[in-house]
């Protein structure tokens, strides 16, 4: 895609870094779920290529499935709400659970999923991030896996939107 230049974006995470932390990831995955049969939730619409690439990096035997949670809409701020769009279809209760997220802000979504998905009587329940904001994130419990700390920055591409639009850069920019 060809950037628009007076959309004012910079780049900010290269692919190529973002494919060797991804290895690096899937690297700690695959050895701590060595004997288990874990299954990948992908948050939508953000984490499709982030859990696309990470889940082509794993070699354990694993499922994929997917819950989709209310966007920020058109704002870069999110409105402190969070609303169910599309519920799971696996079964949860006794599974070994990874949530893949694209990037934890408030971590309100993360709260909102780890309670949904509690509710559902997991084995156990972690969380991997591409990015994680280091200055914002207030959470009572471990993101297990984090991708990028990053600033207070509001970032696109790599599936990361705005409005809808930039999922489809190349890597991670600033807007
Ligand atoms: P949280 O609930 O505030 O942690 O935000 C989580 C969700 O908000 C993410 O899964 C993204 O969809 C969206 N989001 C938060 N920060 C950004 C950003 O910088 N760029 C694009 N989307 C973001």
């Amino acid at each position: 895609m060809e950037v628009n230049k007076k959309a004012k974006i910079k780049p900010y995470i290269k692919k190529s870094e973002i494919k060797k932390r991804i290895k690096e990831l899937a690297k700690r995955i695959n050895k701590d779920y060595r004997h288990k049969k874990p299954i990948f939730i992908g948050i939508l619409n953000g984490s499709f290529i982030f859990i696309a690439d990470l889940i082509r990096e794993i070699e354990v035997e694993c499922e994929v499935d997917f819950l989709k949670l209310s966007s920020y809409g058109d704002s870069k701020i999110s409105s402190g709400e969070v609303t169910l769009l599309k519920d799971l279809n696996c079964k949860v209760e006794g599974e070994d659970i990874i949530v893949v997220e694209d990037i934890v802000d408030t971590g309100l979504s993360v709260k909102f999923i780890r309670d949904l998905i509690m509710t559902k009587k997991p084995k156990s329940l972690k969380f991997v991030t591409l990015l994680y904001k280091k200055d914002i994130a207030k959470l009572d419990f471990p993101v297990d896996y984090i991708g990028f700390k990053i600033k207070n920055d509001f970032v696109i591409g790599y599936g990361l939107d705005y409005a809808q639009k930039y999922r489809n850069l190349n890597g991670i920019f600033v807007l």
